[in-house]
């Protein structure tokens, strides 16, 4: 599905661009434009990155994410 109409980017583009280091919206705008026009494609875009970003995982040792492991 295209998620910045102005410079006609998909999501895929947006899942690669985080698969190869993107972090942030302004990484994938500068990769891909997202966010260079009009700018409402911003909000979506930040949750598809957020979708496809590793989370961050507990240091060795540490009790978080205990809880989901009992
Ligand atoms: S829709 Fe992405 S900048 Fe306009």
């Amino acid at each position: 599905m295209y998620v910045c109409i102005c410079n006609a980017v998909t999501d895929q583009q947006i899942r690669i661009a985080v698969a190869a280091g993107a972090r942030t919206i302004d990484d994938v705008g500068a990769a891909l434009g997202v966010g260079a026009g009009c700018g409402c494609c911003r909000e979506c875009a930040q949750e598809i990155i957020a979708g496809v970003r590793p989370r961050r995982t507990p240091a060795p040792g540490s009790l978080e994410g205990l809880a989901h492991a009992v």
